[in-house]
């Protein structure tokens, strides 16, 4: 039998947003930094290292891969690279905890390896569709297992020789892209792959970086096994993803002004700038300017009224996972907030349509879930209990909703916030939020 505490948050009411914060760096740079600078020759320094559980899990397996990875401050990371052909394969099982874009850049990795492996991930990683890397791998000729239904865990057999290939994403989808193409570093001949909307670049623009070709076209990326990546020095922003939280909190707490340091911009990442901005936010950028390749800026936010809009479709993929935050802008909002063609959201580390209007419906916001997305009346938020699914940006996106709740708001199982954001509450609280951690229920 085991017995655990589930560590939960009461939220409330707090004061207005003030002063200036820097939230940590950006996952998916992170967990992509680590890959290549193990593949690289030399010495992969990474700055702004994003130091949670999803990232450490990706270092952790690269280190049962035998790459040495050295962490001599918080958030710097040395990666020891061993060049393309030089991981060394492992008995035990590789771990990827809770993250998809672990498990799936991996795979694109371990395609491409003279050894087995058998990635596993937690409970919810674990009901995760994997066909849509392993279908495309294997049309490589890579030979993967995955559990019934196409999910972990994941049996990589050694390789016998990958082939290039020319796919069309079926799903917009970075972490699809991101497998095919770094299982094509393994292959002979030319991997394209064919996206049908952008989604973000972070690993054609790292492999550049590091010194492999790659050649980029509207909607389409190229490449060709055979070459080398050098290591590269890689200066990670902080996550726009976690900056969201922030971003909507301080436009909904009425006279909040804060800024937000140094958050990366890319386009792909900041579809939810635009779609606020339509609904009346109030956010300008400054000193925008370009650390390690990527767009930074720092986000100044004040408070603003907001009004519902049609979502425009064409933003989904720029902001697939700041849907959580939306929902909680559209209650929040004057009138009616429409979401269409985001069916992708049901399958992240929950289902996340259904798992915020469960929430806001407990909190008193009237909310018609469609299979592709939700239409959400905006109203006054009361107190409630909020399950989380176990998922991160679920409990985050409900804390911020507490800030303008006339009741307490209780949101159970919020561990997983640790994965992509260590240190949230403190941030939180430093900010004026009212959020406390208090043990919940002994789990049986
Ligand atoms: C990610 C891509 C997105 C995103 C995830 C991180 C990445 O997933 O939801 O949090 O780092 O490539 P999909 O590519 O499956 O949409």
């Amino acid at each position: 039998m085991s017995e655990a505490v589930r560590q939960d948050w009461l939220a409330g009411k707090g004061t207005a947003l003030q002063g200036s914060l820097r939230v940590p760096g950006d996952k998916s740079i992170s967990h992509r930094a680590v890959m290549l600078g193990a593949l690289a020759e030399g010495i992969t320094q990474i700055h702004g290292f994003l130091e949670g559980e999803d990232t450490r899990a990706t270092a952790r397996i690269f280190t049962q891969l035998g790459v040495r990875i050295d962490t001599p401050a918080p958030t710097v990371c040395v990666v020891h690279g061993v060049r393309l052909h030089g991981l060394r394969g492992t008995d035990e099982v590789l771990d990827c905890g809770n993250a998809g874009t672990g498990m799936r850049l991996l795979a694109g990795v371990l395609a491409g390896q003279a050894f087995d492996s058998v990635l596993i991930g937690d409970a919810s990683l674990t009901k995760r569709p994997m066909r849509r890397v392993t279908d495309p791998l294997t049309a490589m000729g890579a030979r993967i297992d995955t559990g019934e239904g196409g999910t972990p865990p994941l049996r990589v057999q050694a390789s016998t020789g990958l082939q290039g290939i020319d796919y069309a994403l079926p799903v917009a989808s970075a972490q699809v892209k991101s497998a095919v193409l770094l299982a094509g570093l393994y292959a002979e001949g030319e991997t394209v792959v064919r996206e049908p909307h952008p989604t973000r670049d972070y690993t054609e623009r790292m492999l550049a970086t590091f010194g492999w070709p790659v050649e980029t076209g509207p909607g389409v990326v190229r490449l060709s096994g055979g070459h080398r990546l050098r290591a590269a020095r890689v200066d990670v922003p902080a996550d726009f993803s976690s900056a969201a939280f922030f971003i909507v909190a301080a436009t909904i707490i009425p006279g909040s002004e804060l800024r937000l340091e140094a958050v990366g911009i890319n386009p792909r990442r900041t579809g939810l700038l635009q779609v606020l901005r339509l609904m009346g936010a109030d956010i300008r950028e400054a000193n925008r300017r370009g650390d390690g390749g990527e767009p930074v800026a720092d986000l100044l936010v004040r408070h603003a009224p907001l009004h519902g809009i049609e979502v425009p479709s064409a933003l989904v993929a720029d902001m697939i996972d700041e849907f959580p935050i939306l929902f909680v802008a559209a209650a929040c909002a004057s009138g009616r907030t429409v979401v269409r063609d985001a069916a992708e959201l049901r399958v992240k580390e929950s289902d996340r349509i259904a798992t915020m209007a469960t929430g806001l419906r407990t909190l008193g916001i009237s909310v018609e879930e469609t299979p592709d997305g939700a239409v959400i009346e905006g109203g006054r938020l009361g107190g409630g209990s909020i399950d989380t699914h176990d998922d991160h940006r679920i409990a985050m996106s409900f804390a911020v909703a507490a800030q303008r709740a006339s009741g307490e708001v209780r949101i159970n199982d919020i561990a997983t916030v640790a994965t992509s954001f260590p240190g949230f509450v403190e941030l939180a609280r430093a900010a004026g939020m009212a959020i406390d951690a208090i043990a919940g229920p002994r789990a049986l």
